[in-house]
C-alpha cells in the first residue's frame, strides 16, 4: 500500500523526484531514475551487511527488536513454546496455520515416513575422519542428499517441493545423530518411528545396548522447546543464504547445506559453542569482572550477547532460562550457569552494554542446557540447524512463490583500477605481498 511519496531534490542537478513510499520503504529501483546525465547509471543504495535493506516481503516471522517480540505466523513465541510440539510449530511455519488434530497426525506421519537415510549416505558419513567437526559432516551430508533425489531440482513443482520438505524435516535429526555417533565411533542407531520427534532423536544419539531407549520426558520436552525457539528468525544470515542460493533454482538440499554453512559461523549459530568456550576460559565467577574489562577494551567479544535486530532482551533467551531450570532439576545445576548469570548481571549494569543495547541472545544459555543434557559443544550448532531447517524451507518456498523475486544479485561500487595496459610476463615486477606466494 502506498503511504504517500518522498520528495527528493538532487543538489547535483537541481531536479526533484517524487518517490513512492509503501510499507515504510522505498524501492531502490525507483532511485535509478536519479541521474546527473544520460551517461550516468543512476543512483543506487549502498548498504553493506544489509543494515537497512528489506530483501523480501515475508509473512513467516515477525520480530520487534526494540520491544523484544517474536511471533511465528502471528502467534507469540511464548504461547507456542508453552503449548505446542515442535512438529506442530513446523506445520504452522511451513503452511501458515496451526494444524487440526487430523492434519497434525498426517503431517507427523509424513515426517516419520522420511526419517531413514539411504545406506549409501551412511557409507558417505563413514568417510569422514574420526575427529571431523559434526557441523562440517552435517553440511556435507545434507548437500549429498541432492545426489539421491535428483527430482528435487524441479523446484517450481509444488508437489515435488512438499516431498523434499518432508524428507528434509524427517532426515535432519538422523543426519545430526549420525554425525554424533561417528565422532564417538559408535554404530549408528536407526530411527524408531513410534517415538516422538525429540525422543527419536535422543534414541538415535544415545541408545546403546538396551532393547528400547527411554528418553527422560523432561529432557525430551526441553529439547522440543529448544527446537521451537530455533525454528525461524526472519531474514538472518543463514536464511538470507537459503533465499540467495535458492533464487538460482538450486535444489533444496544444496540450498539447505549452504544455509547451514552460514549458520556455522561464530557470529551466527556457532555462537552457542563459542559461549561454552568463553565460560570455560573465564572458569569462575570471581573472574567475570576482569573478563568484562577485556570485552570493553575490545580484546574479546561477549559471546551470546548482542543482536542485529534485538535491542532488548531476546524473548527466546528468557524462555531458555526458564527451560534450563526444568533441565537442571533432572541433571543437576551446571557450574557454568553461575558464571553465565554473573556475566549477565554485571553486563546489564554496565554502561558499555547499556549504551549499545547489548542483551543476552538465544545462544547465551542454550549451550549450558545442551551440555547438561550430555551434548558436546561441537554438536550445539547442529542442534540449532535441525529446527532451523524448517524456517529455511518455509522462507525458500515463500521466495519461489513470490512473483517479485528473481535471482539474487546485488550491485557493487567498483573500487579497482580503470583499464590497464596488459603486461607480458617478462616485464612483470612482483608487487603482491603474500597472497600468491
Ligand atoms: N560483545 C562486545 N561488544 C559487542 C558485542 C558483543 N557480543 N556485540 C556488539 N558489540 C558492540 C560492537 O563492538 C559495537 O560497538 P561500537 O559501536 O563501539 O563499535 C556495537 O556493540 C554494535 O555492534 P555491531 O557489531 O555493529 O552489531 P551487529 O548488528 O553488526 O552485530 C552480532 C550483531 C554479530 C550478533 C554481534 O552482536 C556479535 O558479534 N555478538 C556476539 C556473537 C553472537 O552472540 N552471535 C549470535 C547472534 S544470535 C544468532 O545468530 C542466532
Amino acid at each position: 500500500m502506498e503511504d504517500k511519496r518522498l520528495s527528493i531534490t538532487d543538489e547535483r542537478t537541481g531536479s526533484t523526484y517524487k518517490i513512492p513510499v509503501a510499507d515504510g520503504a522505498l524501492r531502490s529501483m525507483d532511485l535509478r531514475q536519479i541521474k546527473t546525465g544520460p551517461e550516468d547509471f543512476g543512483l543506487m543504495g549502498y548498504d553493506p551487511a544489509f543494515m537497512n535493506t528489506a530483501s523480501c516481503r515475508s509473512s513467516v516471522t515477525f520480530i520487534d527488536g526494540e520491544k523484544g517480540i517474536l511471533r511465528y505466523r502471528g502467534y507469540p513465541i511464548e504461547d507456542l513454546a508453552e503449548q505446542c510440539t515442535f512438529l506442530e510449530v513446523a506445520y504452522l511455519i511451513l503452511t501458515g496455520e496451526l494444524p487440526t488434530a487430523q492434519e497434525l497426525e498426517v503431517w507427523v506421519g509424513q515426517v516419520r515416513h522420511h526419517t531413514m537415510l539411504h545406506e549409501t549416505t551412511k557409507k558417505f558419513l563413514e568417510g569422514f575422519r574420526y575427529d571431523a567437526h559434526p557441523m562440517g559432516m552435517f553440511i556435507s551430508t545434507v548437500a549429498a542428499l541432492s545426489t539421491i533425489y535428483p527430482e528435487a531440482r524441479n523446484v517450481l513443482d509444488p508437489a515435488s517441493r512438499r516431498l523434499q520438505i518432508q524428507r528434509l524435516v524427517g532426515k535432519v535429526p538422523t543426519i545430526a545423530a549420525y554425525t554424533y555417533r561417528h565422532s564417538l565411533g559408535y554404530p549408528y542407531v536407526y530411527p524408531d518411528n513410534e517415538l516422538s520427534y525429540p525422543e527419536n532423536f535422543m534414541n538415535m544419539l544415545w541408545r546403546m545396548v538396551e532393547p528400547r531407549y527411554q528418553a527422560n520426558p523432561t529432557l525430551a520436552r526441553a529439547l522440543d522447546i529448544l527446537f521451537i525457539l530455533h525454528a525461524d528468525h526472519e531474514q538472518n544470515c543463514s536464511t538470507n543464504t537459503m533465499r540467495a542460493v535458492g533464487s538460482s533454482q538450486a535444489d533444496p538440499y544444496v540450498s539447505t547445506a549452504a544455509a547451514a554453512a552460514a549458520l556455522s559461523g561464530p557470529l551466527h549459530g556457532g555462537a552457542n559453542e563459542a559461549v561454552l568456550k568463553m565460560l570455560d576460559e573465564i572458569g569462575s565467577k570471581d573472574r567475570v569482572p576482569a573478563y568484562i574489562e577485556r570485552v570493553k577494551a575490545g580484546h574479546v567479544k561477549l559471546m551470546g550477547f548482542g543482536h542485529r535486530v534485538y535491542k532488548n532482551y531476546d524473548p527466546r533467551a528468557r524462555i531458555i532460562k526458564w527451560t534450563a531450570d526444568r533441565v537442571f532439576e533432572v541433571t543437576g545445576r551446571s557450574p557454568k550457569l553461575e558464571i553465565a548469570l554473573e556475566l549477565e548481571r554485571v553486563a546489564l549494569e554496565d554502561d558499555y552494554f547499556i549504551k549499545r543495547k547489548l542483551y543476552p541472545n538465544v545462544d547465551f544459555y542454550s549451550g549450558i542446557i545442551y551440555q547438561a543434557m550430555g551434548f558436546k559443544p561441537e554438536m550445539f550448532t547442529v542442534l540449532f540447524a535441525i529446527p532451523r531447517t524448517v524456517g529455511w524451507l518455509a522462507q525458500w518456498q515463500e521466495m519461489l512463490e513470490d512473483p517479485e523475486q528473481k535471482i539474487a544479485r546485488p550491485r557493487q561500487i567498483y573500487t579497482g583500477h580503470g583499464k590497464r595496459e596488459f603486461v607480458p610476463m617478462e616485464k612483470r615486477v612482483a608487487k603482491v605481498a603474500s597472497a600468491a606466494r
